[in-house]
């Protein structure tokens, strides 16, 4: 249950009302190459600004800048793209705390808005700066906080931590719903509950790769983390990417794997065959590699068995997708399950194709995709779809697909943190329901 008081619990009547956002959005040259999470803060800036006589400053962070003469993670561009979502201006001050800050806040009238230039030109941000902390609040003029940016409340910062001591500090629209929806997948998910983990490195998901193992009735691998897998079983990957840190974490879960499988119905799904090239610029030859499907026959001489390289990675190959076979059977435990988590794309999306074409590596992604939102299933409705964030709700959003999922996380260290069970901390300060 989601227990914290939210932004619709108090009263704002009049208020200036201090928003920390999650503005992390990705800027080339002043454009925004993707707004999903500006767009999912819209519902709690017109909420605060429906209430009779508020107004808003907004603060957030974006990027990692070494110092503030990075001008390449100005909120600049942020501001006036929100100006043009919102439809009225969105005034920018060049610094979230001092006096120039101070000045243009104190002008704002009711129904308007103020976007702070990004807290991380200031390196008190990170270290949690009491002082810091009350400057913001000194130059926005704050009476209340709310905290809507889910994608960063696993940090422990000055604009997710010290700033609750000041204010009270309350949870906006977006972030309570983020919560909700990890709530129903993890605690309450309609079963079969299929979690499809995928992405580059185990290290970076091992703790929820351990609760799915827990919790859900399939896990289905793939992205780069398939190739740790591959060496567990003593498969050699060629060229592969490999999280070498975490050579035996896959050992390790195979063996919690031989446990789960003998106490309960579960099962977990490694890719039986993978597609290979020596580059992943979409250029040089792709092929299919079957690895443990036995399915493969000679297509010229049908049914012969094609020639022994078809079962093995060459050494100056790398996996770069998840193979047919593989891509139809994690679609086929997801046509059966009726709520699906997915994090991380199952093989190289980035690479785009010559025009016309599919991406080269994205076949596996797009099938499992097509399976999870396409029109029919086993149980005649769609299973409750859950994207896990970062690069997965950036391919699903650069697709144009983010309205046929039921939910698309904007946090991506934040959700999964949540989802492994751990507790965030931008959230444990913030009042609660009965406070
Ligand atoms: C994110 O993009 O995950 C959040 O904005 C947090 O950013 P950070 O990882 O730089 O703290």
């Amino acid at each position: 249950m989601f227990n914290k008081k939210t932004v619709r619990e108090v009263e704002l009547t009049g208020k200036r009302v201090l928003l920390r956002a999650d503005f992390n959005v990705p800027v080339k040259k002043g454009i925004i190459s993707d707004d999903y999470r500006v767009k999912q803060s819209l519902p709690t800036i017109d909420y605060i600004l429906r209430q009779k006589g508020t107004s808003l400053v907004i603060i957030s962070h974006l990027g990692r800048p070494i110092n503030s003469d990075d001008k390449s993670s100005s909120l600049a561009p942020v501001a006036k793209h929100l100006s043009s979502l919102l439809g009225k201006p969105v005034k920018f001050a060049e610094d979230c705390i001092g006096e120039d800050a101070k000045k243009t806040a104190d002008e704002l009238r009711a129904g308007d808005i103020l976007l702070l230039e990004n807290l991380r030109y200031h390196k008190e941000e990170e270290k949690n700066d009491e002082q810091f902390a009350k400057n913001i609040v000194e130059a926005s003029g704050g009476e209340i906080f709310v905290q809507d940016g889910f994608g960063v409340v696993h940090r422990a910062h000055a604009s997710t931590d010290a700033i609750t001591k000041l204010l009270p500090a309350v949870a906006g629209l977006l972030l309570e719903k983020e919560i909700k929806a990890v709530i129903k997948v993890m605690k309450d998910p309609a079963r079969p509950l299929l979690a499809v983990v995928g992405g580059a490195k185990i290290s970076d998901k091992i703790e929820v790769l351990n609760r799915f193992i827990e919790i859900a009735d399939c896990v289905a691998i793939g992205g780069a983390m398939t190739n740790n897998f591959l060496v567990a079983q003593g498969i050699s990957v060629g060229k592969s990417l490999i999280d070498k840190e975490s050579i035996n974490t896959a050992h390790e879960i195979l063996e919690k794997i031989k446990v789960q499988e003998q106490q309960r119905s579960f099962s977990f799904l490694v890719p039986v065959d993978v597609v290979v090239s020596t580059d992943k610029d979409g250029r040089a030859t792709t092929r299919v590699v079957d690895i443990a499907s036995h399915s493969l026959a000679d297509i010229q001489s049908y049914p012969k068995s094609p020639p022994a390289e078809a079962y093995s990675i060459a050494a100056d190959e790398m996996v770069l997708d998840i193979g047919p076979i593989s891509s139809a059977y994690i679609s086929g435990a997801v046509k059966l399950a009726k709520t699906v988590i997915w994090n991380g794309t199952l093989g190289v999306t980035e690479t785009k194709g010559i025009s016309g074409a599919h991406d080269p590596f994205a076949h596996g992604s797009r099938m499992v995709i097509d399976a999870m939102i396409g029109p029919t299933n086993w149980h005649h409705s769609k299973p409750f779809t859950f994207v896990g964030g970062g690069d997965t709700a950036a391919y699903v959003e650069g697709e144009g697909l983010v309205d046929d999922f039921n939910h698309v996380s904007t946090g991506g260290g934040a959700a999964l943190e949540l989802m492994s069970g751990k507790s965030l901390p931008g959230v444990e300060v913030l009042l609660n329901k009965e406070g």
